[in-house]
């Protein structure tokens, strides 16, 4: 039951009131649990009363044994609370949650998220480092996987979804946990999309861009932040007064706690920010950082500062009130300990595979369709699968699977056997595909990394074993993309091609003349030019999760209409990036006579736009409305279209709205999505959709006034099927 504030304030001073110094400290400290980080023995600095949370831990009896320490043996007997990176699924894993944005159907990461909180809270974490809800417009960055894409609109819809997800509505919900917004703010932005590299952007764009989807989680009731690593504007994230202070909690009100990401607050050291770790606490603290993850540079260095005046006891009391308040929230005092016998019995739900699969096949994009190659018959006799990710467990789950989580994931190869089981489904993985350059994390986690790599030999008997597979079959599926290693954390690149011998193998089997279905299974949009031109059928998996071989035979052979859409653009280019469609207008416009191009070496139109994504039937916008062509600042219209099913299968349309503001205080983007409805029809079916337009769809943080504006201006108005969508109308607001 929910806990009244007042009750949740008393208990926090009566806390406050028996705590040491050390051990108010200690709220702050987050204990890295795993072999690999360092401190000082957990159970001791438990013991002690020097550790608030502990992280990087996932067993539950090993939960209960520290959970005793801290409850029975610390000196205020103050329970931890345990945190881990449940990024999309805990044991029953969704799609990442690029593709849950590809969705366009906040439901998804919604219902996809309360499992996985579910069965992370059965295991006994109480808190998840999600949802990312950094915004990127840059493929070539590894973590764009793990967030909503290029948009700010859609992301803050994805982000405020997943922590409705996470945390319902109470904090002693017991099957919830507790959210994180991260990475508090603009990693996604970092130079060249190179993982962890400095991050300039302009008050405006951090406003209009990265902000939005953050302010959403917190409208969603977000209990934790997390503050990125990076600087911005030469201030790191995590010491940025600005952000913390002046942003998150003078702005927006947030009640909550922030926690680092790992290691930050040490890291201003390395960062060439701190002079050394007791400057790296202060700096820290007067920030306005409640936690410090696994640095211990908090515990090392916070009561010298006190001890030398210059921090007070009452500013360290003003960063654990929220720690302390949320464990009370919580129920944590009442129930510490978890029933070390529930997560076998909650991740057996039958429930939670059948949202696994739901929410892949609501995040695959079909990209190309030629001749309606698909969806391909279930008579097939002879199908050959072939490429490295077609029978990956790991690449099908996708990034993020840490901690000693065994990948179970139905492969493509599976998913198109079960679907089958009369034909002959004949597989051959081609040639392997791995990093040129590995990160620390992958050599930890993947197994692959520590073999060998194939000889040019294996390499080529591989390439041959594919071919000869492709021959003797009628329809040829290829699973090409990157593997899960190959995006996230670490995982940037420079180029956007298909990694290895994939392509290559693609047009050599193309050229056996066979009917090729292209499946990619990847974490960021990928340069696939040759295939969009010569792959009569592609369609954009992602990495589904648990079921996602099922997902994609259910597409393949026609069970499911495939209705998502891209959250991002696809560059033709990795040096295109960065490359998004909400750019401002320029002198020299496209459709201009005075037209210059941007490069001499290949335009950088995107492969695919941002918002794109076929079906199996075909839809119709007309009739585009709108209330009126004159309100006032202010004032809210409503925008209504009429959306056909002009097809004859039913199928899922995304309704998309743009705008355009055409002269104003700033320029504006040329168009931004302000609205969009994932809808439903049947054949030759047609639904009225609304969408309304009104001050908060319409006003933008302004460079040149310094503060929110809505201006008296002229709008033009585009709904359609993606970022290009060409049904136009325009209204005006006035003063
Ligand atoms: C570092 C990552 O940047 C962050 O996203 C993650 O939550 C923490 N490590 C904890 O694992």
């Amino acid at each position: 039951m929910r806990k009244a504030k007042t009750e949740i304030d008393q208990r926090v001073d009566a806390l406050l009131r028996k705590m040491s110094l050390a051990e108010k400290i200690g709220q702050l400290n987050q204990v890295g649990g795993a072999p690999f980080a360092p401190g000082p023995k957990v159970e001791d600095q438990i013991r002690a009363g020097g550790a608030g949370s502990v992280l990087w831990l996932n067993e539950s009896k090993r939960f209960n044994e520290l959970q005793k320490i801290a409850v029975e043996e610390s000196p205020s007997g103050i329970p931890l609370l345990f945190a881990l990176d449940v990024i999309h699924g805990y044991r029953t894993i969704f799609p990442v949650p690029l593709a849950m944005a590809a969705s366009w159907d906040p439901d998804v990461p919604e219902k996809s998220q309360a499992v996985a909180a579910r069965e992370a809270r059965a295991a006994g974490i109480h808190w998840t480092f999600g949802p990312m809800v950094d915004v990127t417009q840059d493929a070539r960055w590894g973590r764009i996987v793990e967030g909503a894409g290029e948009d700010p609109y859609l992301g803050s819809a994805m982000a405020s979804a997943q922590v409705r997800g996470f945390q319902g509505d109470d904090p002693s919900d017991p099957e919830r946990v507790l959210a994180c917004a991260k990475h508090f703010a603009g990693y996604g932005f970092s130079d060249g999309g190179r993982d962890y590299d400095p991050v300039y952007l302009s008050e405006t764009q951090l406003r209009n861009i990265v902000l939005p989807p953050f302010k959403a989680a917190l409208d969603a009731g977000v209990a934790t932040f997390m503050s990125a690593y990076m600087d911005l504007n030469d201030v790191p994230a995590s010491a940025n007064r600005w952000l913390l202070r002046q942003v998150l909690r003078k702005e927006w009100g947030f009640e909550g706690f922030v926690v680092s990401d790992a290691m930050a607050v040490g890291n201003l050291v390395i960062q060439g920010h701190a002079k050394d770790q007791r400057d790296a606490a202060l700096r820290g603290i007067k920030a306005g950082l409640n936690m410090d993850m696994s640095s211990y540079t908090y515990t090392g260095g916070v009561a010298d500062l006190v001890a030398a005046g210059d921090l007070t006891e009452v500013e360290i009391e003003e960063l654990i009130r929220p720690i302390l308040a949320i464990k009370v929230a919580m129920g944590l005092f009442e129930h510490p300990y978890v029933d070390e016998s529930l997560l076998e019995k909650v991740i057996a739900l039958p429930e939670h595979r059948q949202v696994s699969r739901w929410a892949a096949q609501r995040t695959m994009v079909l990209l190309r369709n030629e001749g309606g190659l698909l969806p391909l018959s279930k008579e097939l006799k002879k199908v050959a699968v072939i490429g490295p990710l077609a029978n990956s467990k790991e690449s099908t789950e996708g990034s993020w699977m840490v901690f000693g989580h065994q990948p179970a994931a139905v492969t493509v190869l599976e998913g198109i056997r079960a679907k089958l089981p009369e034909a002959q489904v004949t597989y051959a993985p081609g040639p392997e595909i791995r990093r040129d350059i590995p990160s620390w994390f992958e050599s930890m986690m993947a197994e692959q990394s520590r073999k060998p790599a194939q000889t040019p030999q294996e390499s080529e008997a591989a390439f041959q074993a594919a071919l000869d597979a492709a021959r003797t079959a009628d329809q040829v599926v290829m699973v090409l993309g990157e593997t899960d290693m190959m995006s996230g954390e670490a995982a940037s690149r420079a180029s956007l091609d298909l990694p290895g011998r994939q392509e290559e193998l693609l047009k050599a089997v193309a050229a056996l003349g066979k009917p090729v279905v292209l499946v990619l299974l990847n974490g960021r949009p990928l340069s696939v030019n040759w295939a969009a031109e010569n792959i009569p059928a592609i369609l954009e998996a992602w990495e589904p999760g648990t079921e996602g071989g099922n997902a994609v035979a259910d597409i393949l052979f026609g069970d499911v209409n495939p209705g998502g859409k891209l959250p991002v653009s696809f560059p033709r280019k990795g040096s295109h990036a960065p490359l998004y469609y909400a750019r401002n207008l320029t002198h020299s416009p496209e459709d201009s006579q005075m037209y210059n191009p941007r490069y001499w070496d290949g335009l950088p139109v995107p492969l695919y736009p941002f918002g794109y994504g076929l079906s199996y039937t075909t839809f119709a916008f007309s009739n585009l409305q709108v209330s009126s062509h004159q309100v006032r600042i202010g004032e809210t219209l409503t925008v209504s279209v009429d959306l056909t099913n002009s097809g004859v299968v039913a199928g899922d349309e995304v309704a998309q709205l743009y705008i355009h503001q055409k002269w104003g205080t700033d320029s504006r983007p040329m168009r931004q999505l302000k609205g969009f409805q994932r809808i439903s029809l049947e054949p030759g079916e047609t639904k009225m959709i609304t969408f309304q337009l009104g001050p908060h769809e319409l006003e933008y943080w302004s460079t040149n006034a310094g503060k929110w504006v809505q201006d008296a201006a002229g709008f033009d108005i585009w709904v359609g099927a993606d970022s290009q969508a060409t049904l136009h109308t325009d209204f005006e607001v006035i003063a």
